[in-house]
């Protein structure tokens, strides 16, 4: 199991959502977060997105998956997220030991979706 940590700008949530679903991937955690890039936030001012100092709003999502699923949700979260411009994301992959559903104290693969 792993879990998928991506940093995508705000205005593309819908459009990975979107991609997300279509890949069968549905159970996924949103969090609205500050943050910057190797630019330190300063040439994406433009945009408007600017919110406290250099740190610019960004959308944080954890997606925890089988490994059949990895590389479709790296796929779908590209697909919706992609501009080409600079401060698109980023998708970090992890090694996730166990995950635990506390209604059924279900374990493991079984747990995850
Ligand atoms: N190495 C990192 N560690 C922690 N968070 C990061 C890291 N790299 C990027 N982030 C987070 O991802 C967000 C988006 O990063 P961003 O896309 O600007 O990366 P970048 O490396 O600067 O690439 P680009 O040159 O395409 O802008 C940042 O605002 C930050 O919240
Ligand atoms: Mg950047």
């Amino acid at each position: 199991m792993k879990m998928i940590t991506a940093i995508i700008q705000p205005h593309r949530l819908e459009e990975v959502k979107k991609a997300l679903y279509d890949a069968d991937v549905n159970l996924i955690t949103v969090s609205e977060v500050l943050g910057h890039g190797r630019q330190k936030g300063v040439d994406e001012y433009y945009r408007g997105s600017k919110e406290s100092g250099n740190l610019l709003r960004k959308i944080r999502l954890d997606i925890a998956v089988n490994e059949n699923f990895v590389e479709p949700t790296i796929k779908a979260i590209i697909k919706g997220a992609k501009t080409g411009k600079i401060g698109d994301g980023k998708i970090f992959v992890v090694d996730l030991p166990q995950v635990i559903r506390i209604r059924t104290e279900e374990r493991g693969e079984k747990a995850i979706g």
